[in-house]
């Protein structure tokens, strides 16, 4: 009989489940009250005869136990809603996102161009940005006399020393030149890096910017490779059907030398007003190394040839991102740097 009735019950205490405080309050009268279910079969265990007790009493204790433990699990399932509606928290709320920060774009635009010619086996090389006369100058077959080593294009920070006035380094060709002293050929490099020239501070020029420059040196590289090469960096870089034009200009440190435009990256050729309604844009110089800084490199020059180029990273950056002013990229204005997040990460 009493067995039966605790099955029962059991049964119930089971299959109950609330998250109304008043069923709850009326399942803990019903079960745990005074005058509850326990009460009663308790009343009722003293009646049984003592082998019955041996074994109901086991029974007994575990089926208050159930009861007493289902009710304590609602009630923490209960108190712990009421906390979170307090806190004001709805948990079926999607989260809240958080700011996760952003690349600044002048990195988005110098690692997609690292990307595309380490495809083509170029590693990537740096060197310091206080530099000595030799490295960025005198081995790189500037005359003595030529204006860019003039106190209004570097910064010079001390006379004399063993390889001549130190100053900031005025393009990363100087890498190249450390590069070609401290290796043998063939050399395959990107130099990524921070420059410095002497100019007021414009929407158009900045006292410093950013360069990628490029060398390729090893046995019969011709001026077809470096088109090739550009070429190919091109059309990964703004798309297919990109077309280049090089006209030819004057390095001291290449031989021959060109200057390379590609077709409006806003008016495909059309004209607009950032091509100057020319079709075309300037974004980098290049040329074959001249044998003289290969020589004072220590590389031979009847052996060896090779191309170079260099690039200003802030133009490719305005030619992809149509950035007007140049002094966007160094003031560190949050609302500026944020609209780069999804573009190329
Ligand atoms: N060093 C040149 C500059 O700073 C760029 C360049 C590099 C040109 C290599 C030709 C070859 O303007």
């Amino acid at each position: 009989m009493l067995q039966d009735k605790i099955t029962q019950y059991t049964a119930d205490i089971n299959a109950f489940s609330t998250e109304n405080a008043d069923e709850l309050e009326q399942f803990r009268i019903k079960f745990l009250g005074t005058k509850g279910i326990i009460k009663d079969i308790f009343d009722e265990f003293k009646a049984v005869s003592p082998e019955e007790k041996r074994t109901l009493g086991k029974v007994l204790n575990e089926f208050k136990q159930l009861a007493e433990a289902k009710y304590q699990a609602l009630k923490e399932n209960d108190t712990a809603d009421l906390t979170r509606k307090d806190a004001g928290l709805d948990l079926t709320l999607p989260g809240a996102g958080f700011d996760v920060g952003a690349r600044h774009p002048l990195a988005l635009v110098r690692r997609e161009i690292v990307d595309i010619f380490s495809k083509l086996g170029f590693i990537v090389a740096e060197g310091p940005e206080i530099e000595d006369d030799w490295h960025n100058f005198s081995a790189l077959n500037f005359p003595e006399e030529h204006p860019a080593r003039d106190m209004q294009d570097t910064f010079f920070i001390k006379k004399g020393g063993e390889k001549g006035d130190i100053a900031l380094r005025t393009h990363t060709s100087s890498v190249q030149v450390r590069m070609m002293e401290a290796g043998k050929p063939p050399f395959r490099a990107l130099m990524p890096g921070r420059v410095y020239r002497n100019e007021a501070i414009s929407a158009r020029a900045h006292c410093f910017f950013h360069q990628v420059e490029g060398l390729y040196v090893d046995e019969n590289v011709s001026f077809a490779d470096l088109k090739q090469t550009l070429f190919y960096f091109v059309q990964e870089l703004y798309g297919e059907g990109t077309e280049v034009r090089f006209r030819p200009s004057y390095f001291p440190f290449t031989e021959p030398s060109a200057e390379m435009d590609i077709s409006c990256t806003i008016c495909k050729g059309a004209g607009c007003q950032l091509c100057k309604y020319s079709g075309w844009v300037e974004i980098l110089g290049c040329g074959m190394v001249d044998p003289n800084v290969l020589e004072n490199c220590g590389i031979d020059s009847k052996k060896y040839s090779g191309f170079a180029f260099g690039m200003g990273i802030e133009r490719i950056a305005n030619l992809k991102f149509e950035i007007k002013d140049l002094r966007l990229f160094s003031e560190n204005d949050v609302r500026f740097l944020k609209q780069f997040k999804t573009s190329l990460i």
